[in-house]
């Protein structure tokens, strides 16, 4: 089976009457890096919560390899799709980071071995030792989304399925956080993440869902953020490497690869920073 998650004719409205996903059919591909793109609104956050049942399907159905989110799967689903919300505040709720990132193991039952060597495992790989003890509450923003992030990877999920996992992050640690997904997306599991940023996007996934408006515009390889047609309907501007390159053969997604290029037309190289969101 090729695909991670399938998703049919998924529909929502919010209990106030406010509607959200109107029909969304997706296949998300296994060990792929998938982005959501999508202004403010269109419903990233809420295709997202659909994907671990956070939000339940009112409408249409969500499979995760082949196991349906509803209520009876939520265990089953909820070990094979770990969620990383946008707000790290829903995340944290234990008196130190320690006891938070223990427990989505515990829940599942794991030894109290098993556990802390998990617990042990995400702090070091996140590089948080030095706020286990702390309490999550008076942490700042970066340090709440390192502790809710090491949270996600004790549970060690195929799936990870992330909201806006750079939103408020300074660059470097933003670098961390794509270094750490990247090294997990190598041990064969399967990310997906929302975004407004086309750069991000640009430089930083296999594949692209554009949507707007509670719909999916367009879905496939990254090359469709250079249509421009597509990026005006959902309100998106061209990622900054595609309108530099655009009458060019040549498509670098990176600062680093534009920069390599460049330098091989014996034109001074860029400095490779380009973007902080571009990251690459
Ligand atoms: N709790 C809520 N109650 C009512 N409407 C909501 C709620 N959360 C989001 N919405 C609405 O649902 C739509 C999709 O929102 P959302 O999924 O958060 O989009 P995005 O993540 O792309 O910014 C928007 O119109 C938004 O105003
Ligand atoms: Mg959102």
């Amino acid at each position: 089976m090729t695909h991670a998650l399938e998703i049919d004719n998924l529909c929502y409205a919010y209990p106030d009457g406010t509607p959200a996903l109107h029909g969304i059919s997706l296949r998300v591909k296994k060990e792929k890096k998938t982005a959501l793109l999508g202004t403010n609104g269109s419903g990233k956050t809420t295709l997202l919560y659909h994907l671990n049942g956070t939000i339940p399907a009112q409408e249409g159905l969500v499979r995760v390899k082949d196991c349906p989110v509803c209520k009876e799967n939520l265990p089953r689903v909820r070990r094979m799709v770990g969620l990383l919300f946008d707000n790290p505040d829903n995340q944290l709720f234990s008196t130190t980071v320690y006891g938070d990132i223990a427990f989505g193991p515990r829940n599942m039952g794991f030894a109290d071995e098993e556990i802390t060597k998990r617990v042990d495992e995400a702090i070091r790989r996140v590089g948080i030792e030095e706020l286990a003890e702390r309490p999550p509450y008076c942490l700042s923003l970066g340090q709440k989304k390192r502790a809710a992030i090491a949270g996600l990877l004790a549970m060690e999920p195929e799936i990870m399925v992330c909201d806006e996992p750079f939103s408020g992050l300074d660059p470097a640690v933003a670098g961390q956080f794509r270094e750490i997904l990247d090294h997990l997306k190598g041990q064969g599991k399967t990310l997906v993440y929302s975004t407004h940023d086309v750069d991000l996007a640009y430089g930083w996934a296999d594949e692209v869902v554009v949507m707007k408006e509670g719909r999916i515009l367009d879905s496939g390889s990254v090359d469709l953020l250079c249509d421009e047609d597509l990026m005006q309907e959902a309100s998106l501007q061209l990622p900054m490497l595609a309108e530099m390159f655009k009458n060019s053969a040549i498509k670098p997604r990176t600062a680093r690869e534009a920069s390599r290029i460049l330098s091989g037309f014996g034109l001074p190289a860029a400095e490779g920073r380009g973007r902080a969101a571009d990251g690459v």
